[in-house]
């Protein structure tokens, strides 16, 4: 019970890392949720701070999802789970992750949108299901330039390829799961989505025309 109940601390822990403020604060002396969106994530980051420090903070917010889900696989080798309780648990650590950097113990509960830690959650899970969501978000950024969009769209993709058996049949759980980490983006999204239906929205260019 003890090894359960400290992985699921331990992941909200990791999730609550805010990374993008003690980076912007230990190397530019900056808080990223005073500028551009005013969200504590990876793109405001690369808004804010530039493209080095957004890649960073999309690192370790990944990681953090990442690191948090695969704590599953020590209570495993712990045999505190069996063999088939692992995805469960995976899952359930993977949302601790994911509320911790939406509801940061360390930043008075006021955190990000989800998307990185979801995005090394679903890594940690299913790495094909997840490189195809990645690919859809680059694509749509590259037509769009909407951060926002690509992030919605890809969320909705994940759910979506489980669901039509892209890669072989998923599990009931993990699909219920998938829709759950959908309605998180959507929530999160809520202002983005009224700023993309009235054109508000900034985008974000991967790559700048030099010549312009
Ligand atoms: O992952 C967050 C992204 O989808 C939107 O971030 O800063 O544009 O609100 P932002």
């Amino acid at each position: 019970f003890w090894h359960v109940c400290s992985a699921f601390v331990t992941a909200y822990l990791l999730g609550s890392i805010p990374s993008a403020i003690w980076y912007g604060e230990a190397y530019f002396g900056i808080d990223v949720r005073k500028f551009g969106s005013g969200n504590a994530g990876a793109t405001n980051t690369f808004r804010v701070l530039g493209k080095r420090a957004g890649t960073i903070v999309l690192l370790i917010d990944v990681l953090k999802g990442w690191t948090a889900t695969m704590l599953a696989n020590i209570l495993f080798f712990l045999e505190v789970i069996d063999g088939p309780q692992i995805l469960t648990f995976k899952l359930l650590l993977g949302v601790m992750a994911v509320l911790g950097h939406l509801y940061p113990v360390f930043t008075r509960f006021k955190g990000g949108k989800g998307v990185a830690t979801s995005l090394g959650m679903v890594l940690a899970i299913d790495p094909q299901v997840a490189s195809v969501c990645i690919a859809i978000f680059v694509l749509v950024l590259l037509a769009s330039n909407y951060v926002s969009l690509s992030s919605i769209v890809a969320a909705f993709a994940f759910p979506m390829m489980l669901v039509l058996g892209v890669f072989g049949q998923a599990s009931t759980l993990l699909i219920v799961f998938g829709f759950l980490l959908f309605a998180i983006v959507v929530l999160t999204h809520q202002k983005n989505i009224v700023r993309l239906f009235n054109g508000s929205e900034s985008r974000v260019y991967l790559w700048r025309r030099r010549n312009k």
